[in-house]
């Protein structure tokens, strides 16, 4: 099988993209599993728990395979831990953890604390805790998909295509494939999903949590607020992102 990444370049993932732009977001990971051995679902533990639920049904039906992993900040709610611990019972599937390098968290722990992100902004801590595990976990893989969505941050993900080259990763000077499956499905399509077939979910999302992310860096959000306004509340809306999305800034 050849990998879509030496069979797509920029322009036909562009009319790959405008193809699958209004598909269910079941046929965008069927064309992700159909196209790569080497796939991978990057698992917040949140309600991007949808993406696992999909892709276990769509690798069933297609007799593919996938993978999936999970990058542990260090930070993240003891529910949220537990919950991904229940995903990977619940669909008897090994999901893989990326830890942050120790060294790293040590020396800005010595020289800045335990909450620097609240005095000089996130990018520090989330460039050691998460975006540089993630280039590990994309290391050896030729295409990932997210749960991001268009109406999660309408300063930094309005435009997001259901697939797109991610230059930020990638082997073999070949950029990496992004999937977004989610990107045209609403919070309440989402949710939809989730009660429609029993799938399992974070405990959080029923104390007032819409988005999660690390603890200290997420709160509950009031009925009425956007759900992005419970992450990084102290900075302004178009610098949430942590860095794993950073093509969002550059388009
Ligand atoms: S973030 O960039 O602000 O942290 P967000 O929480 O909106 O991201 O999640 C969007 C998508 O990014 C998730 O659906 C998932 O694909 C990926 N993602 C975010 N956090 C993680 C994580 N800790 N581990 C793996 N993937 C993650
Ligand atoms: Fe650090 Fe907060 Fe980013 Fe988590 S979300 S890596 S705690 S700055």
């Amino acid at each position: 099988m050849t990998t879509i990444a030496s069979a797509f370049d920029a322009t036909q993932i562009e009319a790959t993209a405008a193809r699958l732009a209004r598909s269910h977001p079941a046929d965008i990971i069927a064309e992700a599993l159909t196209h790569f051995d080497q796939l991978t679902i990057s698992f917040s533990g949140a309600e991007d728990v949808v993406l696992v639920d999909l892709a276990s049904r769509e690798a069933a039906r297609l007799d593919r395979t996938f993978q999936v992993f999970s990058l542990d900040t260090g930070r993240l709610h003891p529910e949220t831990l537990e919950f991904i611990q229940r995903v990977r019972d619940h669909y008897d599937i090994p999901i893989e953890a990326y830890f942050p390098q120790s060294e790293a968290v040590e020396t800005l722990v010595r020289e800045k604390g335990l909450f620097s992100f609240r005095a000089d902004g996130h990018g520090e801590c989330c460039g050691i805790r998460k975006v540089e595990p993630l280039g590990r976990a994309l290391a050896d893989v030729d295409a990932y998909i997210t749960g991001q969505r268009r109406d999660q941050s309408p300063g930094t993900r309005a435009e997001i295509p259901v697939v797109q080259l991610d230059p930020g990763f990638g082997r073999d000077a070949n950029p990496l494939v992004k999937f977004n499956p989610l990107a045209n499905w609403t919070s309440a399509q989402v949710w939809q999903h989730i009660m429609a077939y029993n799938v399992p979910y974070n405990p959080l999302h029923d104390q007032g949590f819409k988005s999660i992310g690390c603890a200290p860096c997420t709160r509950a959000t009031h009925p009425g607020e956007h759900e992005r306004a419970g992450r990084w509340w102290w900075e302004e809306a178009t610098q949430k992102e942590c860095g794993l999305h950073s093509i969002n800034l550059e388009r």
